[in-house]
């Protein structure tokens, strides 16, 4: 067991896109265990947009409070049962739970999960297999409202939301276009994922390839990224679609509303002249789906049928750097950091 604990922290909040210079690797004791906890030891981190909310005071909401600068960042993890004093886990199982940007933590043992290592590699169970896997799971099954045949767009389309959101319209036998922001990533959504075409939206005529892919319009807009990328699909909309507000990464660095023209008047009424249906999507409503999402997206990843890329960034020392490359799309697919001698299934 390593003497000491290394957690990371904020220095300070971060301005727009953070720098590494915001954060801040300190030490300390390892923690006591407590009757009912477990101790136990990071293998992997996540490494999610949320967590630039919970970084930023003002975006505070009540899924997401902001962190006190010096506290180690939060966020779920997979750990590794060190000691254990809950009759439900014992030394060396591997579970998942909110333990933080640390290499140790002293968790209720109530508030974790067993990971099955037997379903997916370990990292899996923080992407196409945690939280991420089920709340695209929720929006594809249960708000999508998607038939064969129709078009679904998936911004983020590599990330731990989208690429499982993209890979089960495909498996409804949807037409599904992607949006992610190089030519090497599209490639890969196209080649490996199964979308039906992918667009980069750094491409100056970004805007112009949305209606060049959807010429019938979009029945689904699977929203994970906000800005410019919302309003594209959001004006190519055919009547009565479904746009499903899963995320907004693209403001998670603003403080305050971007400048110019208020767009409420021009979103309001193509609501109505095209009925669109814009439904919210929060995951913390469904975790009692879980044991079905674990059973349904495990049998298709075991079957080959739903593939996922992940980021791993080795060393919590670099979970900083891996948080700003998510957020700047420097990442490719789902964003984790390893730590030291974690297994790689
Ligand atoms: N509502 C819920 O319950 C819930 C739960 C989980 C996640 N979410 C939301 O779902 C979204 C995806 O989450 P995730 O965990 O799967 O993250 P992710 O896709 O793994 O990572 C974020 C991705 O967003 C894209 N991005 C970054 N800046 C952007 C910008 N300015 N414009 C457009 N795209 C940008 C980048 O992808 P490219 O560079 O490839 O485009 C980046 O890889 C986030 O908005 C997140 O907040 C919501």
């Amino acid at each position: 067991m390593n003497a000491v604990n290394r957690q990371m922290t904020l220095r300070r909040y971060p301005e727009g896109m953070p720098r590494e210079s915001d954060f801040e690797v300190v030490t300390s004791e390892i923690p006591d265990v407590g009757e009912g906890e477990v101790l136990c030891r990071a293998q992997y981190l996540t490494v999610d947009p949320y967590i630039r909310v919970h970084v930023s005071p003002s975006m505070s909401v009540g899924y997401a409070p902001t962190t006190p600068l010096g506290a180690p960042i939060p966020g779920e993890a997979i750990l590794q049962v060190v000691q254990s004093r809950h009759p439900g886990f014992k030394d060396g199982d591997f579970v998942a739970g909110f333990g933080g940007w640390q290499d140790y933590c002293a968790l209720p043992g109530d508030s974790l999960r067993k990971v099955d290592r037997g379903l997916a590699p370990l990292s899996a169970h923080l992407g196409s297999l945690g939280m991420p896997g089920l709340t695209a799971y929720v929006g594809m099954t249960k708000l999508a409202e998607a038939q064969a045949g129709q078009t679904v767009f998936v911004s983020a389309a590599l990330g731990g939301v989208g690429a499982v959101a993209g890979q089960l319209a495909r498996i409804k036998g949807c037409r599904v276009v992607g949006v992610t922001s190089s030519a090497e990533k599209c490639r890969y959504a196209v080649e490996e994922l199964g979308y039906d075409a992918c667009l980069d939206r750094t491409r100056p005529d970004f805007a112009a390839s949305v209606a060049a892919a959807c010429p019938e319009g979009i029945d689904v807009n699977f929203e994970n990224a906000g800005g410019e990328v919302f309003w594209a699909a959001f004006n190519n909309m055919k009547p009565y679609g479904r746009v499903l507000i899963c995320g907004l990464v693209a403001d998670y660095n603003d403080g305050a509303p971007p400048p110019g023209p208020d767009q409420a008047p021009h979103l309001l009424r193509m609501i109505a002249l095209k009925r669109l249906v814009l439904k919210g999507v929060m995951v913390a409503d469904y975790w009692d789906l879980r044991p079905r999402f674990l059973e349904e997206v495990s049998g298709l990843i075991r079957d080959g049928r739903l593939k996922s890329k992940e980021y791993v960034v080795q060393g919590i020392e670099n979970a900083g750097r891996a948080m700003i490359d998510m957020l700047s799309g420097r990442n490719f697919g789902k964003t984790v950091v390893r730590i030291a001698d974690a297994p790689v299934d």
